[in-house]
């Protein structure tokens, strides 16, 4: 089948190469020239684990090609997938711009009947609107041609995107028209073999389908921040509340970790782009809404950790911190609403150091970082201890997980450590002779 796919990012190029992968004709496009470009030279701007063997594999065998033209993407395309960013707005909704530019220019340029599958995340009513666009711009034209709007939320992550795409939990479509979701099926049937894995439902269900799972996710997230919180002041561990939680498979071991709260390009804007809909409706979403407000305090948990830790040594002005991992999560080298900057903009705000190191987001973070004077970034993860008074640990990376802790010890001006997503054991710590801070864990110093 032919498909284009319009915003080459985390999901349009992981989406792209998996379709190729299973044999269809595939066309990228973006407005970003630099990304075509690079693309075209057989490299992979995103760091995403398999997907440049993909790519590289797929456009070697002439199914998968990239342009900056849009007509030319949509010639012979059925399909027509829009995965171009859906940000924040500062008042926290969501800012369609992205997704109406793209509407307008389908709608100015199609020659043929086409199937425009939202995958953006979009709010409920978005394909309502896409629909509305690319009629303004056919009528403007004269045209009568046809097309039809699907919805079709992406629920993959970073870091697992390519298998989380091959062997979906669900596919959801979203269309009130049978003959669409059957050339769906038929586009996603090597990745949902079995019938009950796609899931056809109403275009509006489908859009909420996306916000009520992620929000149901950050939920997990900031109930686990919360439990911490309450865990370190009462004396009792989280790990081991999780541990007794989860084996009630009701509540299931998954997605339960405490740590930094979350980032990400998706649960910071998909959860307030909800609440935004549910008051834009007159409602009040006091559930989601407390959700947001757990994750910004746990943003700062750490940060006031080692604010508290130095307050009676003057505070943490001139002093230096030591950081490891700046990426989101592990496995990417995203840093969109990353903690780490959160916890680097609090404690630099008060005077404090920060050398920082991550494995793959570190050229990402020197561009973002580049104003702050207080904060440098190093090639090598033991080379930020270099006369820093305290090691931070903020993102889950494998290679933190076990340490040389001799070597952090005796680089340290102290054996200070503050562990951000709990990758140590309070009692091993201590007997390394560290002062120990960690999330939801009674201290050990
Ligand atoms: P991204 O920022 O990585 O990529 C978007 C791409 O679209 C960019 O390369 C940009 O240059 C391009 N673009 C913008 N306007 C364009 C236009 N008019 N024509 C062609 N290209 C254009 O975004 P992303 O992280 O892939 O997210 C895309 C959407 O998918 C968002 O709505 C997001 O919420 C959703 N989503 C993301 C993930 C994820 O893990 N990143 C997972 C599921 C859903
Ligand atoms: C998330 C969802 O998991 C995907 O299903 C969804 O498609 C995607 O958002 C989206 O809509 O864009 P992603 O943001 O890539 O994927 O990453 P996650 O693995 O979900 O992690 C999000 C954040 O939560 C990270 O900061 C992570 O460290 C944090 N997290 C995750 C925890 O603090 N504890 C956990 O137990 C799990």
């Amino acid at each position: 089948m032919n498909v284009c796919i319009v915003g080459t990012g985390y999901v349009g190029l992981v989406s792209a190469a998996c379709f190729a992968e299973m044999g269809n004709d595939v066309v990228c496009v973006d407005v970003n020239p630099e990304i075509v470009e690079t693309l075209r030279a057989g490299k992979v701007h995103i760091f995403e684990p398999g997907l440049e063997e993909l790519v590289r594999r797929n456009v070697a065998e002439g199914r998968l090609s990239f342009t900056s033209s849009l007509a030319e993407g949509l010639k012979n395309a059925l399909f027509a997938f829009i995965t171009v960013g859906t940000p924040s707005r500062p008042d926290g909704s969501c800012d369609l711009c992205y997704v109406d530019a793209v509407a307008s220019e389908i709608g100015q340029t199609m020659t043929s009947y086409k199937i425009v599958v939202d995958k953006s995340t979009v709010p409920v009513g978005t394909a309502d609107r896409v629909r509305g666009i690319i009629q303004k711009e056919l009528d403007a034209r004269g045209d009568s041609l046809e097309f039809d709007v699907v919805s079709n939320p992406e629920f993959l992550k970073e870091g697992d995107a390519v298998t989380d795409f091959m062997k979906p939990d669900r596919v959801i479509v979203g269309t009130e028209n049978v003959r669409t979701a059957e050339l769906l099926r038929a586009l996603y049937s090597p990745f949902a073999r079995s019938r009950e894995k796609l899931l056809v439902m109403k275009t509006r269900s489908a859009e909420m389908t996306k916000y009520a799972a992620n929000c149901m996710l950050a939920t997990k997230i900031s109930f686990i921040n919360e439990m911490a919180g309450i865990c370190e002041r009462v004396g009792a561990d989280v790990g081991e509340v999780r541990l007794g939680i989860g084996s009630d498979h009701r509540i299931g071991y998954h997605f339960i970790y405490p740590g930094m709260g979350y980032g990400g390009s998706c649960f910071p804007k998909d959860v307030k782009a909800l609440i935004d809909t549910a008051r834009d409706n007159d409602f009040e979403p006091r559930l989601i809404a407390a959700v947001d407000e757990v994750n910004n305090r746990q943003k700062i948990v750490l940060a006031d950790k080692i604010k508290d830790y130095f307050a009676d040594q003057g505070g943490v002005a001139g002093k230096t911190l030591a950081l490891w991992g700046i990426a989101f999560k592990a496995n990417t080298d995203d840093i969109r609403e990353a903690p780490a900057l959160e916890l680097i903009r609090v404690l630099t705000s008060e005077g404090m150091r920060v050398r920082a190191f991550d494995p793959v987001a570190g050229e990402r973070a020197r561009q973002a970082l580049q104003d702050n004077e207080l904060v440098e970034l190093v090639e090598e993860q033991y080379e930020t201890l270099t006369g820093a008074s305290a090691l931070a640990v903020v993102t889950d990376w494998n290679q933190f997980r076990n340490p040389d802790f001799e070597r952090i010890r005796d680089a340290l001006q102290a054996p200070l450590l503050f562990d951000g997503r709990n990758l140590y054991s309070p009692e091993l710590m201590a007997q390394s002779g560290f002062a120990y801070f960690s999330i939801g864990r009674v201290s050990v110093t």
